[in-house]
Order: structure tokens, then C-alpha cells, then sequence
């Protein structure tokens, strides 16, 4: 397998997210959003850590973006931190948070390197959470304002935008499991916050297009394959359920397909929430949809847990080979999803996230971390998305999670995602041995 085998067009990138990675968390008169509040909350974080200074690339930028070109990657996502730009969320705007990313954007052009930006990656301005946050309608006006101000900032230099980051994790661990911020576990709260992440999405894309026809827009969601642990009538149905909801959540109501889940015992209070027009607001047609895959899990029938029905059975329990989070590395669901997108009538699939996990350090002579089980876990993946490729699935491109290693939410620092190792301690780069492999791979210099 080669690079070229994806096609002379294939975009290959690496992704990055703004709360995982830039510090300086109250720097430059950026104020603080639901993660700089919830990382202060006792026992959320593992070992009761927090980003205040993540991978410090706010300081550390112009070496990534070095390291992501020495790679041989053309393409950089990234997201906007929502409170640096605009403290408040709405209002007055920062004007030395806009001049960060314009030189994050500048130095991204000069290498010759494309800048993808995510609107929104999970850290919502803690002004705007005082109001509901996602819960609060009015989250759609909100929102709308960020992604205006953004475009005309940096529109002239930024074609590819992706609006929501996985609306399935910040609504589900964020208002209902409350394992992510802002903490809620609140049945009314989640389905209240989905609802409006799905208006927001499709709301906001028609305004967007509207005034900017030829950027390219998408959002991001991220996909599991969710398989009954056996055959069992009862363990048969919880994995449909939770297929529904972690999956389809999102992406049937922009499909024009309505929310899969109405006839769950308890969603049908989403009815409550959802105003006349509101379905059909919802269809859109994003010019990609950005999919992120990393695992396959296996679910039987919950008993106790009423509302979700189901439970998770582990890889580790299971014993099959899986990452430092415990998920399985299983390649072929990458394929499954691919098709199964493009039988959904999706006409553009970007991989925006794929990546593996792993716990080793940099270490004191600053060598090559040697993550031979990431090569592999890259490797394995992408030979399924060229096998979909082949197929005539409509797959345009991959970005590697992530570039550097991060603040993985609430495992802190213990799980590293990265092809650079990141010293937390004194924040020095190394690029691993997955870093070199991609630079072979994407440079052919094998
Ligand atoms: C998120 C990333 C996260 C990664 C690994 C995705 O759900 O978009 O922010 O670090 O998965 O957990």
C-alpha cells in the first residue's frame, strides 16, 4: 500500500483540537469556558488534572505545524476556542485571540499546509453555559454569531470549516452521563441540548452557505459499531437501541430521516422540545460529513440502567486487542462505516479522526518513542479505507488523531493519541517512530 494508491487527491491530515492543546487558558484576554470550569471540580479528571497549559501550543505552534510538514502532511485541523475570541460567547470580541489564529492560519499558509477549522470542539464559553448552555435554545443564535464572526476573520484564508464536533459525546457525556463538562446528568437537559445541536448544525450550514457559497462545510460525528454481545433476543435489542442513539442521533434528522429514537421509552420527550417546522429545518446538506472511527463495541441488556437500556462489555474483559482506553482495535469497522455512510446517500466522507492510544512517555534522551502498536493500529485502518475506496465508496481523506499528544478530557494526560510526543513537563516535541512511518508513507521515502 502506498500514499498514491488513495489518489492524487486524497487529503491527508493531521487533526488537533483548541481545549486539548493551546494553554495559556486565561492568556491574552481569553475567558473561561465549561472545561477550564470543570477540571476544577474534585474527581473528574483523572489524577485531578487540567489543560491550563495542555500542550502549550498557543506558544508552540510554529514547531508543530514544522513537524506536521516535515511529515508530509498537506492538511491541519484544528478548532477555535470560542471564549478566546469571544469571552462572553457573544458581544465584545477579542481582538488578540482573533490575531492567534490568524497567525496559526498564516503560518499554515507559508508552509503550504491547508487550515481545516472546527467551529466548535466541546468548550462552550462559560458565559453562555450560565444561560443553559446547549440546553437553552437560544444556543442557535448564539452559535450563529461565533460562526459569522469566524468566517469573516478568517474566510478569506480558510475554505474547509467543520461546524459541531461529535454532537453525540459533548450532548451525551456532557448533559446526561455527566462525565464530560459541564457535568449534568439530566435526561431533559440531554435531549433538550441534542435537539439543538441538530437545529444549530443545519440552521447555522443555510446561513453560512448562504453568504459564503463556495466554502466547503461539514460537521463531524463519530461512529462505533455497536454489535450484541451474542444472539440473545433481549442483548439483540439493546445493541439496535444504542445503535440508534450513539450513531443516528445526528445523522438521520439531516438525512431528512427524523430522530430515530422516538419510540424509545423516554425520548419521546424530545417531542416536548422539538417547535412546527422543526424537522424539516433540521434536513441539510453538508458538502462532507466528517467521520469519526475508532472502535467497535459490544453491549448486552442493562437492567439498570433504565434509560439507555444497556451496557458496555469492555475489550479488556472480552480479551481481544485493544488501546490504552481499553477499545478494541478492530480495522474493519472503518470499512463497515464508510459504506455504510455512502449507502446513507453521503456523497463526501472525510475520516477526520482515527487514532490509537497508548501510554508511553517521551523519554530523556529525547528518542524516537518506539509506538510500533500505532503503525499498526494506521496501517491496518488504512488499508480498509482503501479497500472502500476501491469499492467505490465516496472516502476523500484522513486525518490522523492527532498530531500531538494531549489533554484527552477526563483521562488527562494518561492516554497519548499523538504522532509527536509532547513532555507536559517542559512541553519539548519528538516526533515517534509513527511519526516517521507516516513521513515514508506520505513522502514515499521508504
Ligand atoms: C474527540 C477527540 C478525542 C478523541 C479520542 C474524539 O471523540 O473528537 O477530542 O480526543 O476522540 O478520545
Amino acid at each position: 500500500m502506498e500514499a498514491s494508491d488513495f489518489g492524487e487527491r486524497f487529503f491527508w491530515g493531521a487533526s488537533t483540537s483548541a481545549y486539548q492543546i493551546e494553554g495559556a487558558c486565561n492568556e491574552d484576554g481569553k475567558d473561561p469556558n465549561i472545561w477550564d470550569d470543570f477540571t476544577k471540580k474534585k474527581s473528574k479528571i483523572k489524577n485531578g488534572e487540567n489543560a491550563n497549559h495542555a500542550a502549550d501550543f498557543y506558544h508552540n505552534y510554529e514547531e508543530d505545524l514544522l513537524n506536521l510538514k516535515e511529515m508530509g502532511f498537506k492538511h491541519f485541523r484544528f478548532s477555535i476556542s470560542w471564549s478566546r475570541i469571544l469571552p462572553q460567547g457573544i458581544g465584545e470580541i477579542n481582538e488578540k485571540g482573533l490575531a492567534f489564529y490568524q497567525r496559526v492560519i498564516n503560518k499554515c499558509l507559508e508552509l503550504e499546509i491547508e487550515p481545516w477549522i472546527t467551529l466548535y470542539h466541546w468548550d462552550l464559553p462559560s458565559a453562555l453555559q450560565e444561560k443553559g448552555g446547549w440546553a437553552n435554545r437560544k444556543i442557535i443564535d448564539w452559535f450563529d454569531e461565533f460562526a459569522h464572526l469566524c468566517l469573516a476573520c478568517f474566510g478569506d484564508r480558510v475554505k474547509y470549516w467543520m461546524l459541531l464536533n461529535e454532537p453525540i459525546v459533548f450532548t451525551g457525556a456532557g448533559y446526561l452521563l455527566g462525565l464530560h463538562a459541564p457535568g449534568l446528568k439530566s435526561i431533559p437537559a440531554f435531549l433538550k441540548a441534542a435537539h439543538h445541536a441538530n437545529l444549530c448544525m443545519a440552521l447555522s450550514l443555510k446561513s453560512l452557505k448562504s453568504k459564503y457559497p463556495k466554502h466547503k462545510f461539514g460537521t463531524t460525528v463519530s461512529l462505533t459499531q455497536i454489535d450484541p454481545i451474542n444472539q440473545l433476543p433481549w442483548n439483540v435489542y439493546a445493541a439496535k437501541r444504542i445503535d440508534k442513539i450513539l450513531n443516528y442521533l445526528f445523522l438521520y434528522p439531516m438525512m431528512g430521516k427524523g430522530y430515530p429514537v422516538l419510540s424509545f421509552k423516554r425520548f419521546s420527550l424530545l417531542k416536548k422540545y422539538m417547535k412546527a417546522g422543526d424537522l424539516e429545518h433540521m434536513v441539510c446538506n453538508f458538502d462532507f460529513i466528517g467521520a469519526q472511527i475508532y472502535t467497535r463495541q459490544k453491549v448486552k441488556f442493562g437492567l439498570f440502567s433504565p434509560f439507555l437500556n444497556a451496557r458496555l462489555v469492555e475489550a479488556p474483559i472480552r480479551g481481544v486487542r485493544h488501546n490504552a482506553l481499553g477499545w478494541e482495535v478492530k480495522p474493519q469497522v472503518i470499512y463497515n462505516w464508510i459504506k455504510k455512510l455512502h449507502q446513507l446517500g453521503i456523497k463526501n466522507i472525510m475520516i477526520t479522526e482515527n487514532g490509537y492510544a497508548d501510554n508511553l512517555e517521551p523519554n530523556a534522551a529525547e528518542l524516537p518513542i518506539e509506538d510500533d502498536e500505532r503503525i499498526r493500529y494506521h496501517n491496518l485502518h488504512l488499508r480498509q479505507v482503501l479497500r472502500a475506496k476501491k469499492d467505490g465508496f465516496p472516502v476523500k481523506g484522513y486525518f490522523v488523531w492527532s498530531l500531538i499528544d494531549n489533554f484527552e478530557w477526563a483521562e488527562g494526560y494518561s492516554a497519548r493519541f499523538g504522532i509527536v510526543a509532547v513532555d507536559f513537563k517542559n512541553f519539548r516535541r519528538t516526533i515517534k517512530k509513527s511519526g516517521f512511518w507516516w513521513r515514508d508513507f506520505l513522502l514515499g521515502t521508504a
